[in-house]
């Protein structure tokens, strides 16, 4: 596969890396201040100036500002897209409108990494399980390095809404910092941005007698990189329309 790179940061140069590993190379850079770029690859400021014609698919982490301009364009060029960005969610719709009408595929994720796709699971499981005893509290927490531009998390977006579509008694989400006691229908989630931690997401199960905490630990970013190099080979390994998640490949396992 050919894999044209949008957005040459920290995640574009681990997939990069990834790519290479699993036996791809990089068609194209996309970035308007990459710096330190390989030598011997097209490197454009914008999609609209690259030459993407021998890119078979193409990732995309940005920033949240870009994201959305930025699969619309690949879309319009008929580019299978892989999107690890996070913070563009709220454009959902316009985003799958585009792609429908372009006839193009779109895959996004706000987490690549197989283990926190996994740990979704789990933690729904277990937010089934306590449904049934009201005497535990439910809550989260997420930490990520201090570069980090949005916040919640994505994943903590993700995690969050999973679990409380498996809670009959919480009805809402609260990501802010609490100065009052938070209502029993509340499930408090909160964040904190702290040096170089990769991403840790932590789901908390808590009653008078005890705490049964599950949490997720990146070790670093070669789990995402890895995850979203898979997905751009799934998303291309046959021909597919319209706007998928990691969710869709995952079925495939489990
Ligand atoms: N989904 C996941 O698994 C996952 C994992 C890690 C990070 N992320 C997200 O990926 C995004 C990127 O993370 P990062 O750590 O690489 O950030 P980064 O700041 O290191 O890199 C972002 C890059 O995007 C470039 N950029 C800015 N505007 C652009 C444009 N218009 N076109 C092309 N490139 C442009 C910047 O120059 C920079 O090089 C963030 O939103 C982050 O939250 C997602």
């Amino acid at each position: 596969m050919k894999i044209a790179l949008i957005g040459y940061g920290r995640m574009g140069r681990m997939i990069e890396q990834s790519a290479r590993e699993q036996g791809h190379t990089i068609a194209a850079i996309v970035d308007p201040f990459a710096a330190d770029t390989p030598a011997g690859i097209l490197v454009s400021k914008t999609i609209a100036e690259a030459n993407l014609d021998s890119a078979d698919a193409a990732i995309e982490f940005t920033v949240p500002a870009t994201a959305c301009a930025n699969i619309i364009a690949l879309a319009q060029r008929k580019i299978p897209t892989v999107v690890g960005t996070t913070g563009w969610l709220d454009k959902l719709d316009e985003v799958r409108k585009a792609v429908e009408a372009a006839n193009s595929a779109l895959l996004w994720a706000s987490n690549f990494s197989i283990g926190v796709n996994l740990f979704y699971r789990i933690a729904n499981y277990a937010a089934e399980l306590f449904n049934n005893f009201s005497e535990y509290d439910v809550g989260g927490f997420e930490a990520h390095h201090n570069k980090k531009l949005d916040s919640p998390s994505g994943t903590a977006k993700t995690l969050a809404e999973g679990v409380l579509s498996k809670l009959d008694r919480k009805n809402k989400i609260v990501w802010d910092k609490l100065d009052r006691k938070p209502a029993p229908d509340e499930l408090h989630f909160s964040s904190l941005r702290l040096g170089s931690i990769p991403g840790t997401h932590s789901l908390f199960f808590d009653s008078q007698a005890d705490t049964i905490e599950i949490t997720h630990t990146a070790r670093g970013r070669e789990g995402f990189a890895s995850g979203a190099v898979r997905a751009a080979a799934w998303l291309t390994a046959k021909e597919r329309h319209g706007v998928f998640t990691i969710d869709d490949m995952l079925k495939e396992y489990v």
